[in-house]
């Protein structure tokens, strides 16, 4: 049976700052996409990582299509009128446009969507993250699915001894989705060498060589290159189907016990290494640190099993406070040098401003 994964989620609001949805709120997006699932969703699943809430729905529609989004749509602007009642922060601030068309795509909330030949088993995991973007998932991937230091099933598993497809993103580009594919291993060097700009280049999704069918699928929306000015960071989610053909969940889990740093802390302009936390957590020291959340699932014929919280498990607590630890350690040069993201990033146009007030200032010594 062919089915579809869509991931729809949007920040509509939150409380005490940027911190987590209200329960309200929660219960308002559950309740419009219950009471219109019919004739349309299999199943879905509803959770919020930080102040982001994700509509997870199994369909048989396909990709991009119009009642799945516009459903998702509508349950955001439902949830936003709770949100409004209700006074949370930034209510409907990822809605960024007045009226659905036809897709939610540029239109502020982020999309990851898989569509599949559902296997007999078919267990697959659900990451969504906050205070970052899509390119904190750059690392992970690229470890996970192109280094057997990481992933030993490379050279274990005959399934994937052909490696993998990485399709990356430019998302600088405005005018459209400019992309480019390359093979892991023979263009490792190439796939490394724009992974480690993450701000620029975004992994879209990875394919398997062997069978051709696609791992993963990462929301690569850029809100301020939708909106033309920062509206908020882009809180990015990704799909990826895991075992046989694909890595292991282990595979998978493994590189974020790095806490890699990221962009997004503390009004979305500093560097703070990704925590991964249980699901529904929220937000804490310094509006981060960055959270990454995993959800993982098996499905039969489009159902869903209850979601397993992947990272709430005692291993994760030794790495938590690792995490917590950099975070400290970098808050400690505040703004100087690494610790600010540079100024192309910065979500507020302060420094702008004053240094072009600064600049008639400046005078070259004779
Ligand atoms: C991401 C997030 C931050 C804020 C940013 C701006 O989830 O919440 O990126 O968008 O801190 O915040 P305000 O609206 O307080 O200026
Ligand atoms: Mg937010
Ligand atoms: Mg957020």
């Amino acid at each position: 049976m062919k089915v579809t994964l869509s991931v729809i989620k949007a920040d509509i609001g939150s409380i005490g700052g940027h911190i987590a949805p209200s329960q309200k709120l929660l219960d308002t997006v559950r309740g419009h996409v219950d009471r219109n699932a019919k004739g349309m969703l299999i199943d879905s699943y509803i959770s919020h990582t930080g102040d982001d809430i994700a509509i997870l729905m199994t369909h048989t529609l396909g990709l991009g299509n119009k009642d799945i989004h516009k459903l998702a749509w509508d349950a955001f602007m439902t949830g936003t009128q709770t949100a409004k009642e209700q006074g949370l922060y930034g209510a409907g601030q990822d809605l960024l446009k007045d009226a659905f068309s036809g897709n939610v795509k540029g239109m502020g909330p982020a999309v990851a969507e898989l569509e599949f030949e559902e296997r007999a088993n078919e267990p697959f995991l659900f990451f969504a993250a906050d205070k970052t973007d899509p390119g904190a998932y750059n690392l992970p991937l690229y470890m996970a699915f192109a280094d057997p230091m990481n992933t030993p099933g490379l050279i274990l598993a005959p399934t994937m001894a052909n490696g993998f497809k990485f399709v990356i993103m430019d998302v600088s580009h405005t005018e459209g989705d400019r992309i480019i594919e390359l093979n892991a291993p023979e263009e490792l060097y190439d796939i490394a060498a724009l992974l480690r700009d993450p701000e620029r280049f975004v992994v879209e999704s990875v394919w398997s060589r062997q069978s051709g069918e696609q791992a993963v699928v990462v929301s690569t929306t850029r809100l301020h290159n939708i909106a033309g000015k920062y509206t908020g960071k882009d809180d990015p989610v990704m799909l990826v189907r895991v075992q046989k053909n694909f890595p292991a969940t282990g595979e998978i889990l493994a590189p974020f016990a790095i806490g890699h740093l990221v962009a997004g802390g503390m009004r979305g302009s500093h560097q703070m290494p990704l925590m991964p936390v249980g699901l529904n957590s929220g937000i804490s020291y310094f509006d981060g640190p960055p959270i990454v959340s995993c959800a993982a699932f098996a499905m039969r014929d489009g159902k869903l099993t209850e979601a397993m919280d992947a990272f709430d498990h005692p291993f994760w607590r030794s790495v938590q406070d690792n995490v917590a630890q950099k975070a400290v350690e970098i808050r400690r040069q505040g703004f100087f040098g690494a610790a600010m993201l540079p100024m192309s990033e910065l979500e507020y146009t302060g420094i702008t401003e004053k240094l072009e007030s600064l600049d008639a200032r400046f005078v070259v010594r004779g």
